[in-house]
């Protein structure tokens, strides 16, 4: 499977390093149009996506830049005919572009995945497990609580991801989207949210913290608690970004800032650890890599994908719900 890569930026390096630990899978080509970065990824170089398309002949481009250059990327894969197209969020800069080229894929039957890592991380599939299982009894509720602890000061986020500062959407559009997917990975589609967000930092263009309350289905519920000017008690606060809860009527499964998962029955006071917290390769738990894994693997085993474009865009439904709620400061139905 030979793959090409747009984008050699800061979250590239991830994936960069995920595809060369995937077996069977030939890396061809990176293109960034800093031909410095695209260098220094060790890949062949490109400066333009079109030559690379040419004459690299990727099964998979990996899209790994900015949304802006999301649709025209996408339609030059579609015209250069290759397998499937994997592209970062936020998909697209807005819900209308992402249906255009959605519908472009769709009608040329290539599939379109949208590179949403965090349900891959190990402690969302193993929780997933344990809910299926019905080892917490009937699920009431899922709580998130993102603590990045990098959202102080008028430096916030300057050595990582600088465009976080200019961002008019910052926690919702750019990180808290990561919820709004694995949340219903783990409960299905929400109904209806409510949404109280802010700007706590001044020095920054978006919101960076704010409550999200999700329904669903059956009376359940999910709450993001997201404030980037807090942290978490980690080591790395960059594993799992926060703390979370899995309640349900038997017992209560507790995510840890270390990636640790753990299980207590109703009523007890000890927990049995479900998922042990360990030094993961890569980002979040090797959340990039078993993304790319999935791909391949639906690919070669014709097995369905997760999140293909089309069931992606209710993800932006939701988004788009959640900012709305923010702006009436009122419940919105999804
Ligand atoms: N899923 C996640 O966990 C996660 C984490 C971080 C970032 N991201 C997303 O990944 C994307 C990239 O983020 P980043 O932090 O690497 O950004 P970045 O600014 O560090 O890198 C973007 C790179 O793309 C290149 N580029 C931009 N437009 C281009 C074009 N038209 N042709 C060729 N190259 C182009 C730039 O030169 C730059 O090197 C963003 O959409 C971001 O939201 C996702």
């Amino acid at each position: 499977m030979k793959v090409a890569c747009l984008g050699a930026g800061y979250f590239a390096q991830f994936h960069y390093d995920a595809w060369r630990r995937i077996d069977g899978v030939d890396l061809v080509g990176a293109c960034d149009r800093d031909p410095s970065k695209a260098d220094a990824t060790g890949a062949t170089a490109f400066s333009d996506l079109g030559a690379m398309l040419d004459t690299a002949k990727p099964d998979i481009l990996d899209i790994i830049t900015p949304p802006s250059s999301h649709a025209e990327a996408i339609a030059r894969a579609v015209k250069a005919g290759v397998k499937a197209i994997i592209c970062q969020k936020p998909f697209c800069t807005s819900l209308e572009e992402a249906r255009t080229s959605t519908r472009l894929t769709a009608s040329a039957g290539i599939p379109l995945i949208i590179h949403e890592n965090f349900r891959f991380q190990p402690w969302y599939r193993a929780a997933k497990e344990v809910l299926d299982q019905g080892r917490i009894g009937t699920p009431h509720q899922l709580t998130f609580r993102l603590r990045t602890g990098d959202g102080q000061g008028p430096q916030a986020y300057l050595d990582r991801q600088p465009y976080f500062q200019t961002m008019p959407r910052l926690l919702v559009h750019e990180t808290g989207v990561h919820w709004v997917d694995t949340f219903r990975y783990l409960f299905g589609r929400p109904t209806a949210v409510y949404a109280d967000l802010r700007r706590l930092n001044p020095a920054i263009s978006g919101e960076d913290a704010g409550h999200i309350l999700f329904d669903f289905h059956g009376g359940r519920r999910a709450l993001f608690d997201g404030n980037r000017l807090l942290d978490h008690a980690a080591q790395n606060q960059r594993t799992t970004l926060g703390e979370g809860l899995f309640e349900g009527t038997e017992g209560t499964l507790t995510l840890t800032g270390d990636g640790g998962l753990h299980l207590r029955r109703f009523g007890a006071i000890d927990a049995e650890t479900v998922l042990a917290p360990k030094k993961w390769a890569g980002f979040g738990g090797d959340c990039v890599f078993a993304l790319q894994k999935h791909v391949v693997d639906a690919l070669q085993l014709g097995t369905p994908f997760e999140n293909e474009a089309a069931d992606y865009l209710f993800v932006l439904e939701v988004e788009a719900a959640i900012y709305r709620s923010a702006e009436i400061k009122a419940r919105v139905e999804v």
